[in-house]
Parts: structure tokens; C-alpha cells; sequence
């Protein structure tokens, strides 16, 4: 596909380079946090270590690390079609555009969020709440925004697994009765609950504006936040704009 190699218009090739550090990478691409996460590479507190410095203790070869990086990136970022042309596209395709590049990314995102969340909620826990000053107040609302997301995660995957299990097959076979318009609908208010619910968390995230003191990890969860709620638009917008239109 055109621009397969394209990530927001650049040549993945020198997307990463050894110079930069770490807390620097995953800032620009939360989701790399996964990556360094699953390779033990320390990226919080180790955050300032250059890649080239994290590879050489990790005994890998940097030119090898960073192809790995860049293609766990070409992989998030596989399909890059223009949503305005899935407006003349048969909407089995625009299923499985949906399925692999929308649901895909919640399945990633999801335990990589959760995993982050918890991770703060447990460093900052120990802050006497009486004690905190101006921002730090953030700390006050993580056990809220824990809970917001774990409402939201139970209920997304309802979701997706209600899509993927019964209405996208269905589209996929031609099969659009009265008992499936119905199930769409179903979907569509199921988005304006979770466009509310996102919102949420948007607020208790304060708009994912980051406090002074936020050190990686609270700015990974919060850019991993901000990007699912992004990401989520999108998807929503193709369901609901281009997609069901085309079935009811
Ligand atoms: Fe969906
Ligand atoms: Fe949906």
C-alpha cells in the first residue's frame, strides 16, 4: 500500500536515531513504552539514557534496535488509507480496515494504559494528600481515573466483541436483516455512552495537561489516554458517518 513506510509523512528511516534518549522516544511515540516494557529496557527512570547507551547495556546491536523500533511502529501505523475514499468502498472492507487498524489499537492500547495507570497510581500513592500543593492534586483523582478506565475497558470490549462476533460477520455476509438494524443502533448509542465516558476521563486527566512534576511514566499514561481518546474518534466517525449509513 502507498505510504505503507510513511509515518505522518516521514520516511520511517531515521524516525529514531542512537542520540536520542529514551523518556524522549516513548514521549513522541507513547505506545513504544510497550516495546521497551516487554524487553525490560527501562525507560521511567532510565528515561534519560540515550538508545544507543540502553543498547550497548542490554548487549543489542543499536542499528538492530532501532529496525525493531521503527517496524513495531510501521506495524501500529500499517494502514494509512484516506478515510474520505471508504465513503465509495464496500463496507466489507471497510470492516476489516476497521477490525484490524481501530480495534486493533484498543486491544494494544488498553492493557498498555491500564498497566501505566496502576504503575503511577502505586509510585504517587504514598504522597499524604494534605500535603500536596497546587497540581499535585492530580495524584487525588488517579483512584478515579483507575475506575473510569476499567468501566470503560469492560465496557469497549463488550462492545468490539459485539461487533466482531455478530454484526461485522453478518455485514461481511450480505446478511442485513431488521433483527441486525436493530443491533446497530444498539452500537450507535453504545458510542454516545462511551463518548461520555471518555469525556470523564478526560476531565479527571485534566484535559491531559501534564503537572510540572509528571516524570515518564505519568506522561506515557497521559499521552497513551489522549491518544485512545483520538484514536476513538475516528474510529466512531467511520462506524457512524460512513459504515452504518451504508446498512440502514
Ligand atoms: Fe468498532
Ligand atoms: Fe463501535
Amino acid at each position: 500500500m502507498e505510504g505503507q513506510n510513511r509515518k505522518d509523512g516521514i520516511e520511517m528511516s531515521g524516525v529514531i536515531t542512537p542520540e536520542q534518549s529514551l523518556g524522549e522516544i516513548v514521549g513522541k511515540y507513547p505506545l513504544l513504552s510497550g516495546f521497551f516494557e516487554k524487553n525490560g529496557i527501562d525507560y521511567c527512570c532510565g528515561g534519560k539514557e540515550t538508545l544507543r547507551e540502553a543498547a550497548a547495556e542490554h548487549n543489542i546491536d543499536e542499528n538492530n534496535l532501532i529496525k525493531q523500533l521503527e517496524k513495531e511502529l510501521e506495524r501500529l501505523d500499517e494502514f494509512q488509507a484516506d478515510e474520505i475514499t471508504w465513503e465509495t468502498r464496500p463496507a466489507s472492507e471497510l470492516v476489516d480496515y476497521i477490525v484490524a487498524r481501530h480495534h486493533g489499537y484498543i486491544k494494544q492500547n488498553l492493557p498498555d494504559s491500564e498497566a501505566h495507570l496502576r504503575k503511577i497510581l502505586q509510585v504517587h500513592s504514598e504522597v499524604n494528600p494534605n500535603e500536596m500543593m497546587g497540581d499535585e492534586r492530580a495524584i487525588v483523582r488517579l483512584p478515579k481515573l483507575l475506575t473510569a478506565f476499567l468501566e470503560m475497558k469492560e465496557s469497549i470490549s463488550k462492545h468490539l466483541k459485539e461487533e466482531e462476533d455478530e454484526v461485522f460477520p453478518a455485514i461481511k455476509n450480505d446478511a442485513v436483516d431488521e433483527s441486525l438494524k436493530r443491533k446497530i443502533l444498539k452500537l450507535q448509542e453504545e458510542h454516545e455512552e462511551l463518548g461520555e465516558t471518555l469525556e470523564k476521563i478526560k476531565q479527571l486527566a485534566t484535559d491531559f495537561v501534564l503537572p510540572e512534576w509528571a516524570c515518564p511514566t505519568f506522561a506515557a499514561t497521559y499521552r497513551l489516554l489522549s491518544g485512545f481518546q483520538a484514536d476513538i474518534h475516528k474510529h466512531i466517525h467511520l462506524e457512524n458517518n460512513i459504515l452504518f449509513p451504508k446498512l440502514i
